[in-house]
């Protein structure tokens, strides 16, 4: 399907970077393609467009692309994959390039994050029809402190003005490419895909997630994953 903005019927790509080799969590396989519960995380996460129906497409930027077409090539609004690169901000600019046709809102998700909830998903999209960048995010719940590099703690910021971000953030395509023509011109990396559009001067919104969406970076997480899938389906 698609979001309604303005009077017009936009479509909506999701773009996910699964080309990762996933360092932190070890071992000779890279997290998206280990079973979480029987079954290979990407799959899980692609699962979760499929079922959203304002998703139009999938495009999937992977490390290997061959082995991520066995897995996936076949799913329902799989419609492409392309190589990744060295950091994932190259991994999505990649997906982004092969997203056709504007206007258009483009939804970034990890791979890593198979426990996103179908509300949060279809909530977020939604929002995106009166704002060009919204992000899941949840407030955190411990004191945060900046450190400096003496190890000596330099500030701490009001706890109410901190959120942890998460995937999806969700922009209008336009913003987001010219967002990232602009990082590129700079040399600048980011950390997620929000921080190259605040750059450019475009407000972001938070959207209030869940902590259970969380994105799989250690052995530890994955035990912590079966436990909250314990009892689904
Ligand atoms: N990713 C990507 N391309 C890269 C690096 C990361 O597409 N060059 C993807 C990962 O596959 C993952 C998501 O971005 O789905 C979030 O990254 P992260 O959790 O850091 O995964 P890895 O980079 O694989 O893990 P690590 O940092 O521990 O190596
Ligand atoms: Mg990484």
């Amino acid at each position: 399907m698609s979001i309604e903005a303005g009077g017009l019927q936009v479509p909506v790509s999701v773009i996910i970077p699964a080309a990762g080799s996933g360092r932190r969590m070890g071992g000779g396989t890279a997290k998206q393609f280990l079973p979480l519960r029987g079954e290979p995380v990407l799959v899980r996460t692609v699962r979760l467009f499929i079922r959203c129906p304002l998703v139009d497409e999938i495009v999937i930027a992977a490390g290997d692309v061959e082995a991520t077409r066995a897995l996936v090539g076949d799913m329902p609004k799989v419609a492409r994959i392309v190589k990744g690169g060295a950091e994932r901000q190259d991994s999505v600019w990649a997906a982004l390039q092969a997203v056709h046709s504007r206007p258009r809102i483009v939804a970034v998700h990890d791979a890593a994050r198979p426990l996103l909830t179908p509300d949060v998903l279809e909530g977020v999209l939604r929002a995106a029809a009166t704002c060009p960048a919204q992000v899941v995010a949840v407030p955190v719940q411990d004191t945060i402190k900046q450190v400096g590099p003496d190890g000596v703690v330099v500030a701490t910021p009001d706890r109410a003005t901190l959120w942890a971000v998460q995937t999806p953030q969700v922009f209008w395509a336009d913003v987001l490419v010219r967002a990232f023509h602009r990082a590129m011109a700079d040399g600048f990396v980011g950390t997620d895909d929000a921080s190259l559009v605040e750059r450019i001067g475009v407000p972001v919104r938070v959207y209030r997630g869940r902590p259970t969406n969380l994105k799989l970076t250690t052995p530890g997480d994955f035990r912590v994953a079966e436990a909250l899938l314990e009892g689904d389906a």
